[in-house]
């Protein structure tokens, strides 16, 4: 298996460009399917998740190619409307492409996607928004058969902001006749992302980024080329990956008012940010101070995907830090491999309490999720001496080379191949 290694206590010095976006590739890799023409997507960031998508666009029939750093996908091919369990099983977000092939060919049979490390990840609320807009979806013995000759707009009221489902139904709502609102949408980036993206193919959707999407349906699609947007969760991790090693790094990309939540707790913690044109500067010279409660929320909240690297940036911290995670059940996995390395933290159902220590020290750990795993990386920059991090196939899905990264900024960290990924 696959490790990383990594030895702490050397302070961070360099720059690295902010990869692109998964949770942004992703939902636009399904909305590809909606396109007539060739889409171009400039510097599309090369993980497991996206490499999961191009296997269910090849499935499909659609042809999906690396030109160097950009991915390009014709999706002229197109001659299937089901997606297998086992590829549905490979990624969570699979999901999202049930919108967009209802839209182009009315209809979709495909299995729920994978259980989740995270909890339950349910998908009523997808399912419920699409059956309003006049999609037929029966389960037989664990396959969704969706039938919807004619897709039609109306609002649609979320009972909460799910990101997935805001994508979803925007992609079914391009394929309906009229117009479609989406009431109490996700405002997330990613959901900005993907409007630009479905309209720089013809499409008209207005207010993402507010809680009211609307979509015009029934237009002509045609390809593009589109850049997405830097992702602002590696970005997150690498300034908490500065906060716990200290030093002072550049992150080329990096946007502020897509995490200012974090920057803020950084700030508060004592580190210093400055956020220009081409991206964030960081400096942190001291030992951070504990921070005021950190609660997860939807955006513009406190994102839930960067509570784990926080944390493990605040472990050595003076004072004590109160996490409170609310979208997700079961997000303290890495906690357990945290206090391996000498962390103190204390789990009580949604809350963590986290109480600084002077000093960690390396320990063999073990990813248990995707972001978990990129805040056991985060604590063993600060820590003594070595940390070998294994099961490094879920940073992967979510990371490009997240090795190759910390070391541009000057970390000492290897990753060790013993099988193929
Ligand atoms: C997306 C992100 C993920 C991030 C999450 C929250 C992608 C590919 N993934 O996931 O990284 O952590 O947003 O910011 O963009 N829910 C339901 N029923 C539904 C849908 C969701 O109950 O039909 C619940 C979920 O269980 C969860 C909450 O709503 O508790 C938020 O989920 P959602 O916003 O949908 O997250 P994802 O789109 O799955």
């Amino acid at each position: 298996m696959s490790q990383l290694t990594i030895t702490g206590g050397r302070a961070l010095r360099g720059e690295v460009t902010v990869q692109g976006a998964k949770n942004s590739v992703l939902p636009i890799l399904a909305a590809t399917l909606l396109a007539r023409g060739p889409v171009e997507l400039l510097g599309c960031p090369r993980l497991r998740d996206v490499d999961a998508s191009v296997r269910i666009l090849r499935h499909l029939g659609c042809d999906a190619r690396w030109e160097g750093s950009s991915l390009v996908v014709d999706t002229a091919g197109l001659n299937r409307c089901e997606i297998s369990d086992i590829l549905m099983r490979e990624m969570r977000s699979s999901a999202i492409f049930l919108g967009a092939i209802l839209a182009r060919c009315g209809q979709a049979d495909l299995s729920y996607p994978g259980g989740c490390e995270l909890g339950p990840r349910p998908i009523d609320l997808h399912l419920s928004g699409l059956r309003d807009l006049g999609a037929e979806i029966r389960e037989e013995g664990g396959v969704l058969r969706c039938r919807a000759p004619r897709l039609m707009g109306r609002e649609l009221i979320l009972s909460m902001p799910s990101v997935g489902a805001t994508e979803n139904l925007m992609l079914a709502a391009c394929g309906a006749e009229g117009t479609t609102v989406i009431s109490n949408a996700a405002r997330e980036p990613e959901i900005v992302d993907l409007q630009m993206f479905l309209n720089a193919c013809g499409a008209k959707v207005q207010g993402a980024g507010s809680s009211s999407v609307t979509v015009e349906g029934g237009r002509t699609f045609h390809g593009c080329t589109y850049a997405c947007m830097p992702d602002r969760i590696v970005a997150s991790t690498y300034l908490c990956a500065l906060a716990s090693a200290g030093g002072s790094v550049r992150l080329l990309g990096a946007r502020e008012r897509h995490l200012a939540t974090v920057t803020a707790a950084l700030r508060e913690a004592g580190c210093a940010i400055a956020s220009d044109e081409g991206g964030l500067t960081a400096v942190c010279r001291q030992r951070l101070r504990a921070v005021r409660a950190v609660r997860t929320a939807p955006y513009p909240g406190f994102p839930t995907d960067a509570q784990a690297v926080l944390m493990a940036a605040l472990l050595r911290s003076r004072g004590t830090t109160v996490f409170e995670e609310n979208i997700f059940e079961n997000r303290y996995r890495h906690v357990d491999e945290l206090t391996r390395m000498g962390a103190r933290i204390r789990v009580s159902g949604r809350t963590a309490v986290v109480t600084g220590v002077e000093t960690l020290h390396g320990a063999p750990v073990r990813c248990t999720d995707l972001r978990g795993g990129a805040a056991l990386c985060v604590a063993a920059l600060g820590a003594e001496g070595e940390t070998q991090v294994s099961e490094i196939c879920h940073i992967d899905r979510g990371y490009e080379d997240i090795a190759r990264d910390l070391r541009a900024l000057g970390a000492d960290i290897v990753r060790v191949e013993t099988e193929e990924r």
